[in-house]
């Protein structure tokens, strides 16, 4: 009898055992990041990770070295493992079809970060709105040089755009480019180059060294001549310091450029405090994490995901949109999509004041 009793209580404790296991059995989100070569991805990733983390999932992180052929073997290697969810920056919006297909089939949601991905797979898109980055850029150039004011004054310009394969590029040059054209159509702004289309003035990966070479042979073929250069509106920050450094070494005239960004990248805030940048548009990634986290427990629990979810993000600044993107013609993506701000040397307290940025002794922000 005794020993019956003894085994029935070892079954019962092994069942409960089994149970508590099976609540408690963490869900797993695949975080896909493009590169740890842009700085900001290795921040998104880290934040990302940290706040999946501290909220009981199970994460897998990959950075796919700005290769799509990686970044398709990096997911589907994540839905070989299980996960419950993926969260994705693409390299290249339309390069993932394969993926999204077998993601859509295994009904695992995905959360498209940052980059829109074209396939109707993708459940939800958290960002920062796009367009706007852009029309704080030209309209940060327009106030710099006083355009609405100008009268019979010209100024020349030049641009430089990101990479064709992400969904943002187009959203930033164009929300600067909108700011700008009718100055551009009345000749108060000259871009003296006479590249003016997105496919012109594209950075491919948006890498530093391809822009350095493109701004360095538009100065030797345009401004040699002593023709001044007024501004170089750059959609992000890892053009603008190839820009930067191109005007440093090749520019002859003596005045100070401006040149825009976006990021808030380290290199490039040094150059905001040496004068070789003027701007950046920041974007708190660490927000974007924790907006991300929110829409995915969200999904993840069955909640209704929807303009109600922003009252969890604690009091980050986000709109819920669903005109804005679309995945396919007439499919819309129904997007959270956080604000941005310009910081320049005037306003840099406002990154030390996010507590991810600390000012150093030398007077150059470090990232905390
Ligand atoms: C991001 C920018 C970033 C760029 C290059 C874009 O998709 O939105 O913040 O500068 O990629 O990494």
């Amino acid at each position: 009898m005794k020993k019956l009793l003894c085994l029935v209580l070892a079954l019962v404790m092994s069942l409960m055992c089994v149970s508590v296991m099976a609540e408690g059995a963490a869900k797993k989100v695949g975080i896909s990041m493009p590169t740890q070569s842009l700085e900001r991805w290795n921040r998104d990733g880290e934040y990302l990770k940290q706040q999946f983390e501290a909220a009981g999932y199970e994460t897998i992180l990959t950075y796919s070295d700005n290769k799509n052929d990686q970044q398709v073997n990096d997911i589907d290697n994540m839905l070989s493992q299980n996960v419950d969810l993926l969260i994705i920056a693409a390299i290249d919006g339309d390069g993932l079809n394969t993926v999204m297909d077998r993601a859509a089939e295994e009904g695992v949601p995905v959360i498209s970060y940052d980059r829109l991905i074209g396939n109707d797979a993708v459940s939800y898109y958290v960002s920062f709105d796009n367009y706007t980055v852009g029309t704080l850029q030209g309209k940060f150039v327009e106030a710099a040089l006083d355009l609405a004011n100008a009268g019979d004054k010209t100024f020349n310009m030049e641009f430089t755009a990101g990479d064709p394969a992400d969904n943002n590029a187009g959203y930033f040059f164009n929300g600067a480019f909108d700011v700008l054209k009718g100055y551009i159509e009345a000749g108060t702004i000259k871009v003296v180059s006479g590249q003016t289309e997105f496919q012109q003035v594209a950075t491919a990966q948006w890498n530093t060294d391809t822009a350095l070479n493109r701004a360095s042979n538009l100065l030797a073929s345009y401004y040699a001549d002593g023709t001044v250069l007024d501004a170089w509106l750059c959609s992000n920050d890892s053009t603008a310091a190839g820009v930067a450094q191109a005007i440093e070494s090749d520019y002859a005239g003596d005045n100070a450029v401006i040149v825009t960004g976006q990021d808030g990248d380290i290199a490039n805030l040094r150059n905001i405090v040496d004068g070789k940048q003027t701007m950046t548009v920041y974007k708190n990634v660490a927000n974007e994490a924790i907006v991300t986290l929110e829409v995915a427990k969200a999904i993840l629990e069955g909640a209704e995901v929807g303009e109600a979810l922003i009252a969890n993000f604690g009091g980050i600044e986000c709109a819920f949109d669903t005109t804005s993107y679309f995945t396919s013609e007439g499919h819309f993506t129904p997007s959270f999509l956080l604000v941005p701000t310009v910081v320049t040397k005037d306003n840099l307290d406002y990154l030390v004041d996010t507590g991810l940025y600390a000012m150093g002794d030398d007077g150059y922000l470090i990232a905390k």
